[in-house]
């Protein structure tokens, strides 16, 4: 019997390559979990580089320049491997233990911060066993079956209860149901968890968390998590940097942390403020590198629209920031 071909990791796990299936997918396969977001193509927070053999599309790259394909860079949801390959990456051990479930979810209560941005709370089922980090998010099978992915606003509570924060998509299928429709007591369907976004070791750190819009909502649950970390696992400091058009785009009050979590520097940052507003204006990575020149001890969190999350991994990471503590969720459309 031909011995499978095996994709070998920077950290020395490796797992049997599968025709026709992804990187991503042969080693989920293997119980091993890699960086990932959308899953398909789109958001870049997959893309690692190929040290060694070949890999083949197997969905169209939406994300990596022409200069980052040259240099061997591969969305490891996107492409299958030919052969032997290694990787430049690591798996994310605390993810392969989370089963994926799909699982009855009844809204349990709704409210509308602003007019654009719907705060609901989903209740599972008694022992649904579904389990999660702080920061994933999970697919909503809603109406029709339409599936769109959205952000756990909270950390792992005893209540098993769920936040989601979400923006009106004007015109958008599920947008038109949760903002015309969705009512307590709906029943709904949840797959998860997914993604890569979540805490990691930020100890003694300068930990910056940035959203665009509802991009918040894992800043919370991370936040949740922090205030849950002992003493010792502290940042040596912490930012929020949120940015909106408009004031009223900055819809929620953060939480008060306790006094062993490090103080909060939360920087609201406005793209269309009028002349009242005397805080920062433009993006909220230039707002970040204004205060901050030097990232080289920083972990980066970012949550929130693609443009944002490209051009702040782009921006800083040029400033200093290690790529390996650059972590993102982009909420790229389905
Ligand atoms: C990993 C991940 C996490 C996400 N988490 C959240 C979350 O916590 N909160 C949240 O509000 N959304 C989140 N999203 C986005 C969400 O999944 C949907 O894409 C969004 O709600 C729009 O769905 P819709 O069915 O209303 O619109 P669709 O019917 O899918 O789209 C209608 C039209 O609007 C465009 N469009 C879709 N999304 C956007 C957008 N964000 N901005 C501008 N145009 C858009 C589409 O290209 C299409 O032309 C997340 C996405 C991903 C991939
Ligand atoms: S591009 Fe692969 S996970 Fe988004």
């Amino acid at each position: 019997m031909p011995t499978a071909s095996l994709i070998h990791l920077a950290n020395g796990r490796q797992f049997p390559a599968i025709a026709g299936k992804s990187l991503l997918d042969c080693a989920a396969q293997a119980g091993l979990v890699l960086e990932h977001s959308c899953r398909n193509g789109r958001c870049g927070t997959c893309k690692t580089r190929v040290l060694q053999g070949q890999t083949e599309p197997l969905l169209p790259d939406q994300s990596l320049s022409p200069e980052q394909q040259a240099e061997g860079w591969v969305l490891s949801c996107a492409v299958q491997a030919l052969g032997e390959v290694s990787l430049d990456a690591e798996d994310l051990g605390p993810l392969a233990e989370l089963k994926l479930l799909t699982l009855p979810a009844r809204i349990d209560s709704l409210e509308q911060p602003t007019p654009d941005v719907l705060r609901l709370v989903l209740r599972l089922p008694p022992n649904s066993g579904f389990r999660y980090l702080a920061g994933q998010y999970i697919n909503i099978i809603g109406p029709q079956g339409i599936k769109r992915a959205y952000s756990l606003a909270n950390a792992p509570r005893a209540d098993g209860k769920l936040q989601l924060h979400i923006k009106k998509v004007a015109g958008g299928a599920l947008s038109t149901y949760w903002f015309e429709q969705a009512k307590v007591g709906d029943l709904l369907r949840l797959e998860g968890p997914r993604g890569s976004f979540f805490l990691r070791d930020v100890a003694g750190m300068d930990l910056f968390l940035l959203a665009t819009g509802t991009g918040f909502a894992p800043i919370l649950a991370l936040l949740e998590e922090l205030a849950q970390r002992p003493a010792e696992a502290q940042p040596r400091s912490l930012a929020v940097y949120w940015g909106g058009r408009q004031a009223q785009d900055l819809y929620s009050d953060l939480p008060a942390l306790p006094p062993h979590c490090p103080p909060l520097n939360f920087v609201p940052v406005l793209s269309r403020a009028d002349e009242s507003w005397g805080g920062e204006r433009g993006h909220i990575q230039d707002a970040l590198l204004r205060r901050n020149p030097s990232l080289t001890n920083a972990w980066v969190f970012a949550c929130g629209s693609n443009a944002m999350i490209a051009s702040a991994q782009k921006q800083l990471l040029a400033a200093g920031l290690s790529a390996r503590r650059f972590c993102s969720d982009a909420f790229v459309a389905a």
